[in-house]
């Protein structure tokens, strides 16, 4: 093996920067080249790339987005699209792929290694919920964004005897919610992998301020239940709560990388390079019970990690 490729994929998520910097800097260190491949998988079909150094990848470690910029590509989904991009990757000799990216892009690698050439998957997405790993890259630090916003938001429902209402990001997954929830006392989380209804959610805020609580957070999961459905109920319901809503969108997708992000990424990219130069051709790399480890795709669908429901009944029961 001489030479790889790299690029990223789907969302972009904090730390994939971190990622390709590490990727190029050990295989170079390991006397591979690197090839960096933009705006994912459209920008292979189209052979956009670019050599990288190890100064291509110098002061990006800090940065949020990604070097390479994405795409989340309709004609890769297609038999003709891959091959486009496979014969790209064979044509300009290279050996093999790191793709980083979520769910999307980890099935679109593993289709090129079904095609022969050689992938490994560094998970990354904010959602945190990828088969093969507990952890993904852009997950710690989305987590931290929320919390930051939250506790902002909380200073005027406390100030005005408000219901705070903050919709959150996760596509079909409720971690960003719960760990943000539970991080910041919020009183309620909705995620998509547990039912409560809006009379539920009535029922538990009458309770609390029946004993005398004036303000609420509630956090729900995009994937749940609309922060706008959660309103327009409070509106009916509960006026004399002053519900309110914030979205909190793109703001979870920024911004710099936490310390763990930064970490994990630049141990998850070590890791890609070695499985590769060990002569893998089809893993997706991944944390699973505090080891950092290479899953085969054909396995990683039984290293599929959902929300922990003691943290879950742990919220609602401080929420009181
Ligand atoms: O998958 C990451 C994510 O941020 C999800 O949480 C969110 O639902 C989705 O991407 C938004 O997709 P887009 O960036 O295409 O609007």
């Amino acid at each position: 093996m001489n030479k790889i490729g790299v690029l990223t994929s789907g969302g972009d998520s904090p730390s994939m920067n971190a990622a390709i910097r590490s990727v190029t800097r050990y295989a170079i260190y390991k006397g591979l080249t690197v090839e960096g491949i933009q705006r994912g998988y459209e920008g292979l079909i189209h052979g956009e790339s670019l050599a990288l150094n190890r100064r291509s990848v110098g002061g990006i470690i800090h940065r949020g987005g990604t070097h390479l910029r994405t795409s989340r590509s309709e004609e890769f989904m297609t038999k003709e699209g891959r091959l486009k991009g496979y014969n790209w990757l064979v044509q300009n000799h290279i050996d093999a792929l790191v793709v980083i990216g979520g769910n999307g892009s980890m099935k679109g690698a593993e289709k090129l290694s079904e095609m022969g050439l050689p992938t490994v998957t560094i998970p990354g997405t904010i959602d945190n919920d990828m088969a093969g790993t507990q952890y993904t890259l852009g997950y710690d630090t989305a987590v931290n964004t929320v919390l930051e916003a939250v506790n902002r938001i909380r200073d005027t429902a406390v100030s005005h005897d408000r219901v705070a209402i903050i919709e959150v990001m996760g596509r079909h997954a409720g971690f960003i919610a719960l760990e943000s929830g539970l991080s910041c006392g919020a009183e309620i989380v909705l995620i998509p992998e547990k039912k409560m209804s809006m009379e539920e959610v009535s029922h538990h805020l009458e309770a609390s301020h029946k004993q005398w609580k004036k303000n609420s957070i509630i956090i729900t999961a995009e994937g749940a239940v609309s922060g706008a459905e959660v309103l327009q109920y409070m509106k009916a319901h509960h006026p004399e709560m002053n519900p309110s809503l914030t979205v909190l969108g793109y703001l979870q997708r920024g911004g710099a990388p936490s310390a763990r992000d930064a970490k994990m990424a630049s141990l998850f990219g070590q890791k890609a390079v070695e499985y590769l130069l060990s002569g893998g051709t089809g893993a997706v790399v991944g944390l699973i019970h505090d080891n950092i480890v290479a899953t085969p795709y054909e396995e990683a669908g039984q290293f599929q990690f959902g929300i922990d429901e003691n943290e879950y009944e742990l919220v609602h029961a401080l929420g009181m």
